[in-house]
């Protein structure tokens, strides 16, 4: 049993997949090719966003949102310590601080109740994360930061092709910043991702900043970084499309699976799913005592497993000097717990029964 089954998805697409390469390696055009807008077109629509600009990585996107949104050196970007290092180290890099906010003890995701405290006269921005595939509480979010003038980055790497209050995640705030990382929902063959806005100035920004910063050939009218996503991720992205509704309603069925076969597992907590909105379930993730001994026992079964995250960001060397370790406590709490179990769209049933009896057998 894999992890994340990428090998079953291509075998699915490989005409596809196939055909879409080689059109690239025919026309030659690697960098900024005609992909590159059709999939842009094909995303905006798909999520019901003005603009997409597809970027190198998801960590590109998110840097390169930040950048567009002009911080200076002492701004304040108010985010979940429980995340991956690629949400922090942008604000950072991007020349602001981060606050760290708790997160909910049941969804993981930022804790909204705790916000309002945490705004200062230098906050500029909220950058909430739609942890494991569901949506952070945008809603909220967005009234908090209309009603103290701040923008919105969801970081949804996680997310992409999730529904909340009836809109796809990415589409939801200032701007939407996912990743194509292979074992992503949406994933390509290799670095890729992508951001999404309705705001004309904010898509013009981040498509200059995406090119060095270039308005016109040679015209580097701001700061930029190299951040295109190359024409052959692309192609793989777009070949992948046309089967992604069906992975994605194979993701939401699989993680209701989940939650029915593990619903009354002693010493198995499950992470909550909010009834206004779907997760993709990028991880399934559950919460056990005694993690190292459960994820050995299960490794010993043939069943393998991860850890998102060990370690809330603000414990970590690199962002401690930006708040106190322990002032995060539920992030504390879960990221000594949570174990990630095998998921992807092409997980057989067969499979899922092995990972909870397996569970059933350790915990
Ligand atoms: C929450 C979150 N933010 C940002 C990223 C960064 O995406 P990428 O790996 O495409 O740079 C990831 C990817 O793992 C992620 O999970």
């Amino acid at each position: 049993m894999q992890f994340t089954d990428l090998k079953a998805q291509y075998a699915a697409l490989k005409p596809e997949i196939d055909a879409r390469i080689q059109r690239v390696l025919d026309h030659g055009q690697y960098i900024m090719g005609p992909e590159v807008k059709e999939l842009e077109a094909a995303l905006a629509a798909f999520t019901g966003s003005r603009h997409c600009i597809t970027v190198a990585s998801g960590t590109e996107a998110l840097l390169i949102a930040l950048m567009a949104l002009d911080l200076q050196p002492g701004d304040e970007v108010i985010t979940t310590p429980f995340t991956f290092a690629a949400t922090a180290e942008t604000i950072v890099l991007a020349g602001a601080k981060p606050v760290f906010v708790d997160v909910e003890p049941d969804t993981a995701n930022i804790d909204v109740s705790l916000i309002e405290a945490r705004i200062t006269p230098r906050t500029r921005a909220l950058m909430p994360v739609s942890l494991y595939g569901q949506v952070a509480d945008m809603a909220e979010i967005n009234a908090i930061a209309a009603k103290h003038g701040l923008a919105v980055i969801e970081d949804a790497a996680q997310s992409f092709g999730a529904i909340y209050q009836g809109r796809r995640s990415c589409a939801l705030s200032t701007f939407g910043a996912t990743s194509f990382f292979p074992s992503k929902p949406l994933g390509c063959y290799g670095d890729g991702g992508a951001l999404f806005t309705d705001d004309d100035t904010l898509a013009q920004a981040a498509r200059e900043i995406r090119v060095h910063g270039q308005s016109a050939r040679y015209t580097h009218t701001r700061l930029g970084v190299g951040g295109r996503m190359d024409t052959l991720q692309c192609a793989v992205v777009l070949a992948k499309l046309p089967r992604f509704e069906w992975e994605l309603q194979r993701r939401v069925e699989l993680g209701a699976r989940y939650q029915r076969l593990l619903a009354d597992m002693p010493g198995v907590g499950l992470i909550a799913t909010r009834p206004d909105r779907s997760s993709v379930f990028a991880q399934f993730t559950v919460v056990v005592e005694n993690r190292a001994a459960v994820q050995a026992a299960l490794q010993a079964a043939g069943v393998p497993t991860a850890v998102h995250y060990p370690t809330p960001l603000n414990q970590q060397l690199a962002y401690s000097a930006h708040c106190c370790a322990d002032c995060t406590p539920v992030a504390a709490t879960l990221s000594a717990r949570v174990l990630s179990l095998p998921m992807s769209a092409d997980l057989s049933a067969a499979d899922q029964d092995r990972v909870a009896e397996a569970l059933r057998a350790v915990v």
